[in-house]
């Protein structure tokens, strides 16, 4: 039976001015932190950069055979790993972890007015399948309490009440409580839906690696520990895709609730052999520092929905416009 398609989005009629003021906000913190250099307004430290492949795999059930997944096919790409906060700060400190993919050179009409014929596709990612927070309204609420650290209890109760405020907190730090493990072990999902085709869906990332926990409490240790990998093989992910069953289950617009139906594997991302403490493996990362990485760099089939995503279409524009990020890429540039 193929994927539901009854999916929808509810979109209030207020949320593109809400959207445009969550930006403003973001923007605020960017400025305040980046005094003699302006980073990312979120995911500010990159554990690494890396250059890498996506392959779409062969013979896919003809329902995942949608956008970019049409046909078999391999892509270059460019990996930039992070840390979550807005600004630079150790790995130890416990923090959200997140992984972004571009993949160069995909063809198709893509979402972003004035960028129709980009040729490049994003997918971020996160090492929880779900978040804590319901929508964007208590995304930045979270995150401007979270910029005074010490009073973000308080910030938060007065924003949200006692229940919901603890109900965050206790999320939170149950997310912070999942081991670290290698990069390459690390398993990252969209946590928020997109289009698939007529269908929805959501993305994960599948580490081939077996899971060895990060016991280093470095500044830079869980970067490093990959670099350590890489000088000596490749590691691999498989892309996967799970589809939208109901609005129960696999809801659009609640992203509090993990989906639990099945994975189908439709690539496989790989970074190859490299040594990212060299003259060229500096330059990649310079350059993927300069990448704008946006959910939102989407062809039409494979389009973000919900409220967070919507959200995101707002924030991740403000925040590499402030930054002077590099635009998107035809191709990849060579590396000496
Ligand atoms: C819950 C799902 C989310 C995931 C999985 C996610 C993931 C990520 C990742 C991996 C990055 C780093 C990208 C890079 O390496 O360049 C990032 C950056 C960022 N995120 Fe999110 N994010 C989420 C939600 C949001 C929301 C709801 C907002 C705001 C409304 C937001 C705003 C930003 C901003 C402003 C940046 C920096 C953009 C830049 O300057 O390049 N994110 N996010």
């Amino acid at each position: 039976m193929p994927p539901a398609t009854d999916w929808t989005e509810q979109i209030a009629a207020d949320e593109a001015e809400r959207f445009a003021r969550h930006a403003e906000v973001l923007a605020a913190l960017q400025k305040k932190r980046g005094k003699v250099t302006v980073h990312r307004a979120l995911h500010a430290k990159a554990n690494l950069g890396v250059e890498a492949r996506f392959e779409v795999l062969p013979d896919l059930p003809a329902d995942a055979r949608v956008g970019m997944f049409a046909e078999p096919k391999s892509y270059s790409a460019f990996v930039r790993f992070s840390n979550g906060a807005g600004r630079q700060q150790s790995d130890a400190k416990p923090d959200v972890r997140g992984i972004a993919v571009k993949v160069l050179g995909v063809g198709g009409k893509k979402v972003i007015p004035g960028m129709e014929d980009a040729k490049t596709q994003d997918f971020l990612a996160i090492r929880t399948a779900s978040v804590p927070m319901r929508d964007a309204d208590e995304f930045i609420t979270l995150v401007r309490a979270a910029d005074t650290p010490a009073l973000l209890p308080f910030k938060l109760i007065r924003a949200l009440g006692v229940r919901r405020a603890l109900q965050i907190i206790k999320s939170v730090v149950a997310g912070f409580k999942v081991p670290m493990t290698s990069l390459a072990s690390t398993t990252y999902y969209s946590a928020l839906p997109m289009k698939y085709g007529p269908y929805a869906a959501k993305f994960a990332l599948f580490p081939n690696d077996a899971a060895t926990p990060l016991t280093g409490r470095d500044p830079t240790s869980i970067g490093d520990e990959l670099v350590a990998r890489l000088r000596e093989r490749a590691v691999n992910y498989e892309f996967r895709v799970q589809f939208f069953v109901d609005a129960t289950q696999t809801p659009i617009e609640d992203p509090t609730v993990e989906w639990k139906t099945d994975y189908i594997t439709v690539a496989r991302l790989t970074l190859p052999v490299q040594d990212p403490t060299s003259p060229r493996g500096k330059q990649i990362a310079e350059y993927v520092e300069s990448l704008a990485f946006d959910p939102w760099h989407a062809g039409e089939e494979l389009r973000p929905l919900g409220n967070m995503m919507r959200a995101r279409n707002h924030a991740y524009r403000a925040s590499t416009k402030a930054r002077g990020a590099a635009a998107e890429p035809v191709e990849a540039p060579r590396f000496e």
